[in-house]
């Protein structure tokens, strides 16, 4: 069987900074609330006029010119999203116009913060089932754009940015993807979500009136099902890779909250080095945390070729899901 492998990383944010200080001027909340519940102290904007697809495109030619692959090489364009630049068609196909790669197949992958995750899952069969021999996978997205401005609870949480990663066939018996573990439950589908803009609460005037196109979230259901289901998740992923938990080199979790990953590090005594925490910059960026926290810490040399990755995210849906990864 073929093997499936990470052959390199790249990511792009936005250039608008906004800080937790900016935020104590419009809204009833404090830098130092939001820094001790949740690790962030700023996050990026997206303009008007840079869509989703922008930021993917963006990180995307950061990857290829990473991993020193030609855009030509690309067979297929996955990109992990929930806040693409239409409810349809997917935002792929727009990133894969873009990139000039027209012809190319392509498809959206919906599944919040574990978005990342499915993606790379479903890539690396791709390629060991020898369909398609490289694949763009980018997790994107703009949650400022669909986060209600005037709500503390959830508008401080998020962010926007793009990752990708360029997964190929490999001969390198010490590199790949080496496992994948996904889950999902959609009876908490309403623990956090985006209510309107589907056929169930199609957008109206009505709507609008009651906000429900924006994100809603219950954050100590979320949090608590976070905590069990990453470090579950992991753990699984692991196990199925015939590794342990003191065999992995470094691990991404997903950037929402530092205080989750803390307390997963807690549990799985993971020392502090072992892990990469970019919440502060970034916030949550939801299917991009972690290719932008794998292609951050490859480009500042804390992950070096042949290490051993743990990644691990849940998310909205809700979902979960990890994998084990050698570089
Ligand atoms: O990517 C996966 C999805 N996201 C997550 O994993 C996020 C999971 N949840 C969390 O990270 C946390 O639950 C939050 C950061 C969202 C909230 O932290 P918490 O410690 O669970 O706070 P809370 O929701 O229980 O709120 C505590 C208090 C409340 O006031 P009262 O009722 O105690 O008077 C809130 O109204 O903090 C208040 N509060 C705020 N105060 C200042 C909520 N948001 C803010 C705010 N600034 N931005």
């Amino acid at each position: 069987m073929k093997r499936a492998c990470i052959l390199g990383a790249g990511f792009y944010v936005p250039e608008k900074i906004i800080t937790n200080f900016d935020l104590e001027k419009k809204l009833d909340t404090t830098d130092e609330w939001i820094s001790q519940r949740t690790g962030i102290k700023q996050r990026r904007q997206a303009s008007k006029d840079e869509p989703t697809s922008d930021l993917g495109v963006k990180a995307a030619l950061n990857a290829l010119k990473n991993s020193n692959i030609k855009k030509e090489e690309i067979d297929f364009v996955i990109t992990a999203t929930v806040t693409g630049d239409y409810p349809w068609p997917a935002t792929a196909n727009i990133i894969t116009d873009k990139l000039g790669l027209n012809g190319v197949p392509s498809l959206d992958v919906s599944a919040a913060c574990t978005g990342f995750i499915y993606a790379l899952a479903v890539a690396k069969s791709f390629v060991e089932s020898n369909m398609y021999k490289k694949v763009l996978v980018i997790g994107a997205e703009e949650f400022t754009k669909i986060v209600n401005w005037s709500d503390r609870a959830t508008c401080v949480l998020f962010g926007d940015g793009a990752g990708a990663v360029i997964v190929g066939e490999t001969e390198n018996e010490n590199c790949g993807i080496l496992s994948t573990y996904l889950g999902s439950d959609g009876s908490k589908a309403e623990l956090l979500f985006q209510p309107a803009g589907g056929v169930v609460h199609p957008l109206n005037r009505e709507i609008l009136e009651k906000e429900l196109q924006y994100v809603k979230m219950d954050g100590k259901e979320v949090y608590k099902s976070a905590v069990f289901k990453m470090q579950e998740a992991l753990e699984i992923a692991v196990k199925n890779s015939g590794f342990t938990i003191n065999d992995i080199d470094f691990f991404i979790f997903h950037q929402a909250n530092k205080r989750i990953i803390d307390s997963i590090s807690q549990k799985l005594n993971i020392p502090e080095e072992k892990n990469i925490v970019n919440v502060d910059k970034y916030a949550n960026t939801s299917a991009a945390t972690i290719p932008i926290a794998l292609a951050e810490a490859m480009e500042s040399g804390k992950i070096k070729k042949g290490m051993l990755l743990g990644l691990s995210a849940m998310g909205g849906g809700f979902t979960w899901g990890a994998a084990v990864v050698r570089l």
